[in-house]
């Protein structure tokens, strides 16, 4: 408790100690390219949320909703780009613009030791240590396309603590489906918003500090897409959305359980699901009246 206070007396001063300036952004102006219409989800209020504008080598290429307080993202939005290549071997990054106002915002590498207001304002390494959680990716390093573009979705304000089972399991088939229903019948962009549900009772963390999803969820828009689509696909266009298991122990009213699946994925099933569910489940659950894409993506 005291220890929380502290950290928020910290935050206050952080907030309220720094001189306004350029580099910390209050919205998505430097990056509205992310969002379908250039218009970022509406309906997110409540205090704490930093948007970020992920920069990285001197250019722009994803969005993140960041909230401070959990030190995880509500979200992150792209544009899908298949990867030109492998996965990058994962250098992990940090934000210098969450932990001194007036730092360029490129992410950047972490010293070592890490300095002590990095480790305040943002979730380190060291929190995923023990875990007993993966590090998950909501702008998986397989939706970007060049090197550089995957590179930049290692900073750990694009990850949530995901257990392995969803990880590695039945949340990467999704982000493989969704891959190639790009590839096969998206003509144009498809913009993703990827993101994480807290728990609604009592939140639970990663090293009293990282805020753990109890659910992942992801939605996307493809506002162009094959003229000869098959009757099978037309409920996966233009918009399609699905949540996922990120505890076992979950109750079964949002996602049930396939009791058969493997045990090493038991209790992990993604529920693929309409946009409009999705915005009711991110409703009821964040009492936030969430729209992810302007006019529903309907052209
Ligand atoms: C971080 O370190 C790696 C490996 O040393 C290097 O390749 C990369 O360019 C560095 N990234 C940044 C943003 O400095
Ligand atoms: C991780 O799991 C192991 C084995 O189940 C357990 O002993 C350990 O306490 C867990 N660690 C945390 C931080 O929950
Ligand atoms: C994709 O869009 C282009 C330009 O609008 C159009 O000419 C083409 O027929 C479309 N392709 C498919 C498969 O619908
Ligand atoms: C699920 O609940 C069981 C029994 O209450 C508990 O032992 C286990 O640690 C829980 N698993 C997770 C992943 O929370």
């Amino acid at each position: 408790m005291l220890q929380s206070f502290t950290g928020s007396l910290l935050l206050l001063l952080l907030w309220f100690g720094a001189p306004v300036c350029c580099e910390i952004s209050s919205d998505f102006s430097q990056c509205l390219d992310f969002f379908y219409g250039r218009s970022p989800p509406q309906g997110i209020t409540g205090a704490g949320y930093q948007p970020i504008c992920q920069r990285y080598k001197n250019q722009y290429h994803f969005a993140s909703l960041y909230h401070r307080q959990s030190r995880a993202p509500l979200y992150s939005a792209y544009v899908l780009g298949p990867a030109e290549g492998k996965r990058p071997s994962s250098t992990w990054l940090y934000e210098p613009q969450l932990a001194f106002s007036r730092a360029n915002p490129e992410m950047k590498n972490f010293s070592i030791p890490v300095d002590q207001n990095v480790i305040e304002s943002q979730a380190v390494l060291q929190d995923y240590k023990n875990s007993n959680f993966t590090k998950g990716h909501l702008n998986p390093s397989m939706h970007q396309k060049t090197r550089e573009n995957r590179e930049a979705t290692f900073t750990l304000t694009n990850i949530v603590p995901q257990r392995a089972g969803s990880n590695s399991g039945p949340w990467s088939r999704l982000e493989s489906e969704v891959l190639k229903k790009f590839k096969t019948f998206c003509n144009g962009s498809m913009y993703v918003i990827t993101g994480g549900l807290p728990y609604e009772a009592e939140p639970r963390w990663i090293n009293n500090r990282v805020s753990v999803p109890e659910y992942m969820w992801s939605a996307y828009c493809c506002p162009s897409y094959s003229a000869s689509l098959p009757t099978s696909m037309r409920a996966f266009f233009p918009t399609y959305a699905a949540v996922g298991r990120n505890d076992k122990n979950s109750s079964e009213e949002i996602v049930p359980v396939n009791i058969k699946a493997r045990a090493s994925t038991r209790g992990y099933d993604v529920r693929r699901m309409s946009l409009e569910t999705l915005e009711d489940i991110l409703k009821q659950r964040l009492a936030m009246p969430i729209s992810l894409f302007q006019g529903q993506c309907q052209g």
